[in-house]
């Protein structure tokens, strides 16, 4: 008799019956390794096109294409048991039409195996996210601040002050209506993002936006104080490995110069002669 140790994938449904149950941990991954890490303790990971910032250095997400999202996804994906993978459609791969972002989303979910892919925009990708649904591509939606329109905001800024709530609201409500499984709610007032919370039965995934919403995602190598000169204000950051990473260069350097390393153990070691 065989015991089937597989450990069971979550699946869109799964995060959007958590909602009223429990918070949904989410975070971003862009390797394996990092993947491996965070399984355990993750309920969805995102390979989001922030993978065009924080591992390629580049100014924003709008140069991010498909063959970077399937070579990180494919990675992510060799590191994953548990969550539930989700591919972010990289701009200009779903805007043109439903059908185009069909196309897209359906290599995504071919190549790398995610469980669902999302897309920014309110009302106006309701179309899209229905279309894609219908078709058995489950999607995560993405409100507020939407990075792939930074240059239509004219920078990373709050969404949804004031009057502009209630365009907010709209946004969340009309993407329920389309299927979506759930919503990322990105830099949004926190009371705002409380009644987003409370208005709709699909989990709001939040991020500088409420602890209130039914879950929380952050940026890997945001938490991780992974980064050199941007240091973004409004996530927790848990470490600091960007100074860490420089001190560890300077100390190596240090001692390569002076002729500190190898040490004297290793080079016996090479030479066998333990
Ligand atoms: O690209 C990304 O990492 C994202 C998250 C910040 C939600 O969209």
């Amino acid at each position: 008799m065989s015991v089937n140790t597989k450990i069971k994938a979550l699946t869109p449904p799964d995060i959007t019956e958590m909602k009223g149950k429990e918070p949904i941990v989410c975070l971003t991954a862009y390797t394996t390794p990092i993947a491996r890490m965070i399984d355990e303790h993750t309920d969805l990971v995102l390979v989001g096109d922030s993978v065009g910032m924080v591992m390629h250095g580049m100014p924003n997400t709008l140069g991010v294409t498909m063959d970077m999202m399937i070579l990180h996804g494919k990675a992510v994906r060799r590191g994953l048991k548990r969550p539930l993978l989700v591919m972010d459609m990289p701009f200009g791969s779903y805007e043109k039409s439903k059908e185009q972002a069909f196309e897209n989303a359906a290599i995504l979910m071919r190549e790398t195996e995610c469980g669902a892919v999302k897309l920014e925009g309110g009302q106006v990708m309701a179309e899209t996210i229905r279309y894609l649904v219908d078709r058995g591509i489950p999607v995560m939606a993405h409100i507020g601040l939407t990075p792939q329109s930074v240059n239509v905001f004219g920078g990373y800024k709050t969404q949804g002050k004031g009057d502009d709530s209630k365009r907010i609201m709209d946004d969340a409500i009309s993407v329920q209506e389309a299927g979506a499984f759930s919503v990322v709610c990105e830099k949004m007032p926190d009371p705002l993002a409380r009644k987003v919370t409370k208005k709709l039965d699909i989990p709001t995934v939040g991020i500088g936006a409420s602890v209130y919403c039914d879950g929380q995602i952050l940026v890997i190598d945001d938490m991780l104080g992974m980064f050199t000169d941007f240091k973004p204000k409004f996530v927790k950051r848990f470490a600091n490995l960007g100074e860490q990473v420089q001190e560890m260069a300077k100390e190596y350097a240090d001692e390569v110069k002076s002729r500190k390393f190898p040490t004297p153990d290793h080079v016996y070691d090479y030479a066998g002669e333990e």
